[in-house]
């Protein structure tokens, strides 16, 4: 962590925008502060009359799961070789991509808010209960495994956002459609990065970074609000319901988990890593095959066809 932590500053400049530059939640939303805020807000809830109910089930998902951002963040700040109280280095790293992803859950939510579809109150309390409840991801705090996760995650978030963006497009609903694309395109900087740092550890530690990375892909990786639940709802109940309609919109499938999963097996270059010990060839073997057996599962399972009715929606 110490010698990918000493280039900590090249890659905040490579892989994050700097602030005073960047887009803020205020300017993809009707400026309160205008005369024209009213008609801004009805025209914004009108173009939102047109989205499915799986649609907005899944918006909201998403929304509650960028919410859920402090969670993530304390997570990451735990991992071995950070140094809360040393502002520089890996502190620094975490605290500017938090400090980015930040404006997801802001932007979503205040969208949400005006949208007229939402109950905002069922809304807040999953997302107090998600934060209540944090996340169990199998990484402990290895950070070889914590940038596994964090490498998949970002790509996942970057499909699902790319997604409700161009369905909101369909649906003639233009402003929402830019609001999750230019998340999209933040989850693609940070996927970047971390595959990046996952390079890094593969040139120095390469068999303990290939079981690693097999160990993270034989857990699954789970989705960061798998414990997302709903007022008298078990734990995780919710979740489900959730990703079947996100696999019923085709925003994230289980192909998609799998493509993503293949897509780093490429960037990694996996089937050319030399230098593995036994241990290591063993893992590469079984990460190698598993594109292939997952997609075999995948054609064998179906996805409920049954809608749920959230409490989240009005
Ligand atoms: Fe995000
Ligand atoms: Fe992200």
């Amino acid at each position: 962590m110490r010698f990918i932590g000493e280039k900590i500053d090249e890659s905040i400049d490579q892989f994050l925008k700097p602030i005073e530059k960047y887009w803020q939640p205020a300017d993809l939303l009707p400026d309160t502060t205008k005369e024209t805020f009213i008609d801004e807000v009805k025209l914004l809830r009108e173009s939102c009359r047109e989205l499915s109910y799986d649609y907005i089930a899944v918006l909201i998902g998403d929304t509650i799961t960028e919410e859920a951002l402090p969670t993530y963040e304390s997570w990451l700040m735990d991992m071995d070789g950070i140094e809360q109280g040393n502002p520089h280095g890996w502190t620094r790293w975490i605290r500017n991509w938090t400090a980015e992803e930040n404006r997801h859950g802001d932007l979503l939510n205040k969208f949400l808010y005006l949208s007229g579809r939402v109950n905002m109150h069922a809304m807040e309390v999953s997302t107090q209960y998600l934060i209540a409840d944090g996340f169990d991801i199998g990484t402990g705090r290895d950070p070889y495994r914590n940038f596994v996760y964090t490498s998949f995650q970002e790509l996942a978030t970057n499909v699902s956002h790319r997604r409700t963006a161009t369905l909101a497009k369909q649906a003639g609903c233009n402003q929402l459609s830019k609001i999750c694309g230019v998340i999209a395109s933040d989850e693609m900087r940070h996927a970047k990065a971390y595959k990046a740092f996952v390079q890094q550890i593969f040139e120095v530690d390469t068999s303990e970074m290939m079981l690693a990375f097999e160990d993270m892909m034989r857990k699954k990786i789970v989705m960061p609000a798998h414990f997302l639940r709903e007022t008298g709802v078990k734990i995780g109940e919710t979740f489900s319901h959730f990703s079947d309609a996100a696999q019923r919109l085709g925003v994230y499938t289980t192909h998609d988990y799998i493509d993503i999963a293949e897509s780093l097996l490429v960037d990694w270059q996996i089937d050319s890593i030399t230098g593995l010990n036994d241990a290591g060839q063993r893992a590469r073997d079984y990460l190698m095959a598993l594109p292939t057996r997952l997609r075999r599962v995948a054609e064998r399972t179906k996805i409920p066809a049954l809608e749920y009715p959230f409490s989240w929606i009005a």
